[in-house]
Order: structure tokens, then sequence, then C-alpha cells
């Protein structure tokens, strides 16, 4: 059975993972406005993602008897002034998630739960690679500085991002 203060920041989680799932949509459509394909389709993979990270907590929950209960999801930006601010917030946001995520890890040795604290671990890894992708892509266009050509380039290669469920290969 899963400890009471557990399940409540576990289900503040899967609401932090689904609002996320909201950013990432809401980048999605502001590049559609843009008329970038790529970076579109590269956000809606973004939000695929971070939905099936709430599954995985979701599922978690239910696995050990627990009560998931759905919290109001925030609203979100839907405007930015520029592919750079984007993707700053993108690294931004996600810093964030990995401080919620070792927050969630503290609660679950604090409460000597060890099966919590090995589900989260898959958590702790997918975030460095989460944080990596952002601050790459960040990187790549201050580089970039602005330049349409460079980013038509980056906006081709992003057509060919697809979702693969990462949280059932891990199981
Ligand atoms: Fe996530």
């Amino acid at each position: 059975m899963l400890n009471k203060r557990i399940e409540s920041a576990i289900n503040d989680q899967i609401n932090a993972e689904i609002w996320s799932a909201y950013l990432y949509l809401s980048m999605s459509a502001w590049f559609e406005g843009q008329n970038l394909p790529g970076f579109a389709n590269w956000m809606k993979v973004q939000w695929q993602e971070e939905v099936s990270h709430a599954m995985k907590f979701f599922d978690y929950v239910h696995e050990r008897g627990g009560k998931v209960t759905l919290q109001p999801i925030a609203g979100v930006k839907t405007d930015w002034k520029d592919l750079v601010e984007v993707f700053d917030e993108t690294l931004t946001h996600e810093r964030h998630v990995t401080s919620l995520i070792n927050n969630l890890v503290n609660i679950a040795i604090e409460e000597k739960d060890h099966a919590t604290n090995n589900m989260l671990q898959w958590y702790v890894s997918e975030q460095v690679e989460e944080e990596a992708n952002a601050e790459a892509i960040l990187e790549e266009l201050k580089m970039i500085g602005g330049h349409g050509h460079g980013i038509l380039m980056i906006d081709r290669e992003m057509r060919g991002r697809s979702f693969v469920d990462e949280t059932q290969a891990a199981e």
C-alpha cells in the first residue's frame, strides 16, 4: 500500500507532467504558426513523451493500490518572442522538473519507500536526457543567431523525430 504522503506527492507530479505536456503542445502550435513544421513536430513528440511520463506515474499509483486524483491543469503561455526564447524556457522548465523529481526521491528516502525510489530512478536518468536535448538545441539556435537558412536546416532535421515510448521499454 502506498503511503499517503507519497501518494499525494506523485499525484502532484502527475499534474506537473500533464502541465509539461500542455506547455509543449502550446509551443508546437506556436511553431505551426511560424511555418516551422519540423519544430512543431519535435514539440508534439515532446508532448507525447510528457503524457507517457504522467501515465507511468498513473499506472504506478494503481499498481501499489493507491488512488490517482487528477487536479486542474493551469494555463500555459501561447506566444514567444523567438526560437531562442522557446528553447530557453524549455531548458529552464526541464531543470525545474529535475528539481521536482529530486524532491520526490528525497520524500521516498525519508519514507523508506525503496520501491518508489527505484521507480523514480528512471525519471532521474530521463531528466539528464531532457536537459541535454533542450540545451543542445538552444546552443545550436544561439550559434545560428536567427539566420533563416540555419533555422530551416534544423527544422528539416526535426521533422524526422518520432515518438518512442521509453516508459514501456524500461519495464
Ligand atoms: Fe517529464
